[in-house]
Formats: structure tokens, sequence, C-alpha cells
């Protein structure tokens, strides 16, 4: 079985920033109020004519200007795990496939929401152990301002743009290890964004293509989850939890994260969060607390990392790597 690492990163993001400022002048709201319960201090959104294929052209641009040796040419697979593509055909791995001229790669969206890198990790790490591919390019990217509902006070302030990519590849010295995945689909109707359908097992579906969520009980459900799964997801890879140098959850709201540390006895001080700077990005939420914890220099080589998605589905995934 052939190992894997991860051994590039590269992200992008919009160049507008919005303050919370912006929520007060829109919504019944405060700085105070968003701060309090999310943490989150900015987020970027993209422009009007600015979508998530541009972001995911940039992340991947950046990744190859700050890993010189990385051929694109060589890439076997490119996975993007998004809700926010630029349209549902064609995919957002064709269109960075053709933009970039990726000559022999395959491309594939993953559809897991939030838990989508983290898919994406599992999936690469598969198919490089399965013997199919050496070199899998792992993109979590998003637009999610496109499909906020303004008018929803309780969410609205919540979402922002970005994209990150990842190359993982064939390494004899391995660094990936045994992921996790599953799901709680009877949670289905607490986080979706519309499509044909105007129900979900029953339950009457908002039809304004904007991400409708159900924020407490989806909240209970991360805690309750991500708490329960990561020790499990530690003793797969002969680890306990007090071996990790770094985790990375899904950077969906910092209180979710204080209280999985509270539940699991983690220590606040060795996570990675996007949430502060950059809101809920959904599936691009992991890679760039990755991307910002290496550039900081926290990160270091042979650190070993956790991370774990999870959110719309309801779905979630886990990994862990040495960087
Ligand atoms: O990434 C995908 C996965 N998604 C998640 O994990 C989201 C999980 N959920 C959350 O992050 C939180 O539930 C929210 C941030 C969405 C909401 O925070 P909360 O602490 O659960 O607030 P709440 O919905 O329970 O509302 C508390 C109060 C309510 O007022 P009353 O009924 O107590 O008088 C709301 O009307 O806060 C009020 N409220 C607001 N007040 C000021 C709701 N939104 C706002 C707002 N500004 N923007």
């Amino acid at each position: 079985m052939a190992n894997a690492r991860l051994s590039a990163i590269g992200m992008a993001i919009p160049e507008k920033i919005i303050t919370n400022a912006f929520f007060e002048n829109l919504i019944e709201t405060t700085d105070e109020w968003i701060v309090s319960r999310t943490g989150i201090k900015t987020r970027y959104h993209a422009g009007p004519t600015e979508f998530t294929s541009d972001l995911c052209v940039k992340a991947v641009e950046d990744l190859v200007a700050q890993y010189p040796h990385v051929s694109l040419n060589e890439v076997d697979m490119i996975l993007v795990a998004t809700t926010s593509p630029d349209q549902p055909m064609p995919s957002m791995a064709c269109r960075v496939q053709h933009r970039l001229s990726m000559s022999r790669a395959g491309a594939l969206d993953i559809y897991a929401a939030c838990a989508g890198f983290s898919y994406g990790v599992v999936m690469a790490k598969g198919l490089i152990a399965g013997g199919i591919h050496k070199k899998v390019l792992v993109l979590g990217a998003e637009t999610l301002s496109k499909i906020t509902d303004f008018t929803d006070r309780s969410s609205c302030m919540l979402f922002g743009d970005a994209a990150a990519a990842v190359l993982i590849e064939a390494d004899e010295t391995g660094g990936i290890g045994v992921g996790i995945t599953g799901a709680s689909g009877e949670g289905g109707p607490d986080l979706y964004l519309s499509g044909f359908a105007e129900s979900i097992d029953g339950h009457p579906v908002t039809m304004n293509r904007c991400i409708v969520q159900n924020g407490r009980k989806v909240f209970k459900w991360a805690v309750n989850k991500v708490s329960e799964q990561i020790p499990i997801l530690a003793a797969a890879n002969g680890l306990s939890l007090d071996d990790i140098d770094w985790f990375i959850p899904h950077s969906a709201n910092l209180r979710i994260i204080e209280a999985i540390c509270k539940e699991t006895g983690f220590p606040i001080e060795k996570i990675l969060e996007s949430i502060v700077d950059y809101g809920n990005t959904s599936s691009a939420s992991i890679p760039i607390a990755l991307y910002n914890g290496i550039k900081s220099g926290r990160v270091k080589r042979g650190d070993k990392i956790m991370i774990f998605g999870f959110g719309g589905g309801l779905a979630y995934a886990g990994m862990i790597f040495t960087w």
C-alpha cells in the first residue's frame, strides 16, 4: 500500500474585507453580539464578477508560487470541495483543470459542505494508497456570500469567501494516516441550500437558493459529534489526543470550538482556527487555518495535525497527518 503525504499548500481570498460594522448597518445586530456569539471579527466577500473557480485558480497559483518544485502537469486528479460552485455543471474541478492546463488530471467536485475538504483528504489518501494515483490536488473553495440570505440575521454575518489547495502525493515516508467519515443524514433539514425539491423528509424547504440553518440544533450536533469522534479518530491512528500537536476543526463558530475543547479536554492553545479573521468559509476553513499556521511558523515539520470537518448533510470526516 503506497503511503502519502501532504506536501504543498496555497490559498486565496477576495480583496474586499467585511467588518461587523457592515452588518450593524444591514440588520438588527451589534459587533458585540457577533463577537461574543461567534468569535468572528472580519470575513471577505467576492466581487460581483468573482466566483469560486477564480479563487480556486488563485489558490493553486499561490501553491505553485510557494512550492516551485510542484509541477501541475504531474497531477493525476483534482478534487474540489465546494457548496457554492459558479454553476452546478461544469464542475469546479473541470474549470481548474482547463484554466491551469492540467493535461493529465481527472476532475471531480465533492458535495459534503463544511466536511468537504476533510472528505477530499480521505479520498486522496485512498486513491494513492490504492495505487490509482500518485498526485492529487485537493481544494476547499467557496463564495458563500453568493448564497447568503442577507435578511437572515441569525446567519448572514457568519459566512465568508476563500479557497485553499493542498497537494497530496505518494511518498514512502508516509505522513497521512487513517481517516474517518460519517453522516447524520436525519439532520438534512437542519442545514440546507434549496434546489428542485420543496421538502426534505417532509420538512418544507425555503426555496431561495440561500443557506438555511437551525443554528442551535447544528451547534449541539457539532459539539457532540466532534467530541465523540476525535478520540475514535486518534485511536484508529494508534494515538491519543495528547499526541496531537495541532487540531483544526471546521471553523463554524469559535464557541463550538471552545465547547469541543471543554468536552474533550483538548487544550485550546493547540487549536488552529480561521473563524476570527475569515468567518465560516465552509470547505475552505480547515486548509486556510493550516496555511496560516504554517506561514506563521507555529506549525513545524514533523508536527502531528488532526483535521475534522462537519456540516451540511449532516456529514463529517476527519484525518490525522504529519506535516
Ligand atoms: O458550518 C456549518 C455548520 N454550522 C454551524 O455549525 C452553525 C452552528 N450554530 C451557530 O453558530 C449559532 O447557533 C449561531 C451563531 C447561528 C446563532 O448563535 P446562538 O447563540 O445559537 O443564537 P440563537 O439563535 O440561540 O439566538 C439567541 C438570541 C435570540 O434572541 P432571544 O430569542 O434570546 O431574545 C436571537 O433572536 O440572539 C438573537 N439573535 C441576534 N441578536 C443580535 C440572533 N441573531 C442575532 C444577531 N444579532 N445577528
